[in-house]
């Protein structure tokens, strides 16, 4: 038996149901890192969606946020990300998410992101479309960087890694409508999809950040690569360009002439 698209926004809508609820609530907070967080709500969420998938699919594998890797087989591999926007999260910012792909033989086939502040549910199934609260979704039309509204977001170690993002940050910035930081790697991608923006960059990402808005952005028509431009963006180290393809190439090039790879 294989998973299909229904089971993963049942999955995601049950997990942001959790943390909706859990917002205003008191929880535990704790640092991975400095500025790195995980609050009671990540586990809680995660021990819900592992506990549902491994029900079902005992033999697969997963890939989780908090937990790490759970043994299985690798043909079939489940990308979790609990709760994506984890700091928005902790200071009661409603701009997260939780995010849920399911591959099968090294390609994403399945696609979730649940935005329960909105109560939007981004899908996307490889080949058939990407959809909106079942709405299908497409990727903007900008055909001109300096008319794009861009996001991107900044790695736990920017304060210890040299490779910092900030350069290209300002270099976007200059050249472009405008960068946002919005928290939600997952939740950038949808934004993309749904063509409220039109490119998104980061470096040192994780592949449950990515896996599943990813597949989403690609199938409303966007260029999704590696910031150099390579097509495997889920084996890591992972790095993200998403973009419209008027802009995707013209983004690519201004990250690469400061030959910024990916980590
Ligand atoms: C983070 C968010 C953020 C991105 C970070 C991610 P988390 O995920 O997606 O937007 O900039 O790179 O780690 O920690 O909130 O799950
Ligand atoms: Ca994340
Ligand atoms: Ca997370």
């Amino acid at each position: 038996m294989k998973p299909n698209l229904a089971f993963l926004e049942s999955l995601a809508r049950q997990a942001g149901e959790i943390l909706r609820a859990g917002i205003d609530q008191h929880f535990q907070i704790d640092h991975k890192g400095v500025i790195d967080l995980v609050t009671e709500m990540d586990h809680r969420s995660e021990d819900f969606l592992l506990g549902e998938i491994q029900q079902r699919f005992p033999t697969h594998r997963i890939i989780s946020e908090e937990v790490g890797l759970v043994e299985g087989d690798e043909r079939h591999i489940w990308y979790v990300d609990p709760l994506d926007g984890t700091v928005n999260y902790a200071h009661g910012i409603p701009f997260y998410t939780v995010s849920i792909a399911y591959a099968e033989d090294g390609q994403v086939r399945l696609g979730a992101v649940y935005d329960p502040s909105r109560d939007e549910m981004y899908t996307g199934e490889k080949g058939l479309g990407a959809w909106l609260n079942s709405k299908p979704i497409r990727a903007s039309k900008a055909q001109d960087l300096d008319q794009s509204l861009l996001v991107t977001g900044f790695p736990y170690d920017i304060r210890s890694n040299p490779e910092t993002n900030l350069d290209h940050f300002v270099r976007f910035s200059m050249r472009s409508r405008g960068v946002r930081r919005l928290g939600s790697a997952a939740l950038d991608l949808c934004y993309v999809a749904a063509g409220r923006l039109d490119g998104f960059w980061e470096i040192r990402i994780k592949s449950y950040d990515i896996a599943a808005g990813g597949l989403i952005a690609e199938e409303a028509g966007a260029i999704v690569t590696e910031v150099d431009g390579s097509f495997d963006y889920i084996t890591p180290p992972c790095s993200v360009l998403a973009a419209t393809p008027g802009i995707h190439a013209q983004m690519l090039e201004l990250l690469e002439s400061k030959g910024m790879q990916a980590e």
